[in-house]
């Protein structure tokens, strides 16, 4: 079997959107997925409803561009988690010097904080790539607080599937089935609020709110 050019295209850039390497994942991928993500994050933004001495936390923060987006709003501390050197690596250095950002290489589903560690969080375009939802939401409603929020930003999967190299690692998600894994995991409220851009035309920021007790 012969694999074309463009597949091998296709399945190198799904990768590297997946989890960029070396230098392209830092100096080209990371920049271009602010780009992709501009609509997106500031949908997310919204959501988040920030407020001053908020802390944080952004799994999968790619580029950085929420991370310098939330900085506007006086948060006492950002946490930042993604799985790639590459993005840590850039960040690292973009947010040198800012005492309230905090940046760690790790997945999801074990993420490096206390319970109750922070008011708010979220996701971008990341929840595709997790290997496991189930238990990367169940981390989630450990390290927010309370009557904290979550949100969760992707692409429906009829959005998803306009892009060829979508075939290769992306798990789509129907808006139903994160509502579901939100609730299964501890949060309420749940409640959709659909964005639109170009390239993604359409996507979808899902809130909830921490329910009960973190016990
Ligand atoms: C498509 S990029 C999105 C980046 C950014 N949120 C945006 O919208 O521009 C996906 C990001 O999620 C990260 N990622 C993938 N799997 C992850 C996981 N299991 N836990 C945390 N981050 C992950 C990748 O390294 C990458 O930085």
């Amino acid at each position: 079997v012969t694999i074309s050019l463009e597949e091998r295209r296709l399945r190198w850039l799904a990768g590297q959107f997946a989890r960029p390497t070396g230098w392209t994942g830092r100096w080209l991928i990371a920049p271009w997925l602010n780009r992709i993500g501009r609509a997106m994050n500031r949908l997310t933004l919204e959501q988040l409803d920030l407020q001053p001495g908020d802390r944080v936390l952004e799994v999968g923060f790619g580029g950085g561009e929420l991370i310098e987006l939330m900085l506007a709003f006086s948060p006492a501390a950002i946490e930042g988690v993604d799985v790639s050197p590459a993005i840590l690596a850039r960040a690292g250095r973009r947010f040198a010097g800012e005492g309230r950002v905090r940046l760690q290489l790790a997945s999801a589903e074990t993420l490096p904080l206390p319970d109750a560690a922070v008011d708010k969080a979220c996701s971008v375009n990341s929840l595709y790539f997790w290997p496991d939802p189930v238990r990367g939401l169940a981390e989630l409603a450990r390290v927010v607080r309370p009557g904290g929020r979550l949100v969760l930003t992707f692409e429906p999967p009829e959005e998803l599937r306009k892009w060829a190299g979508h075939r290769f690692g992306f798990r789509p998600f129907e808006v139903g089935e994160v509502a579901g894994l939100m609730e299964q995991a501890g949060f309420t409220d749940i409640r959709p609020i659909w964005g639109t851009g170009r390239k993604p035309d359409v996507f979808c920021a899902l809130s909830g709110e921490r329910s009960g007790d973190n016990g």
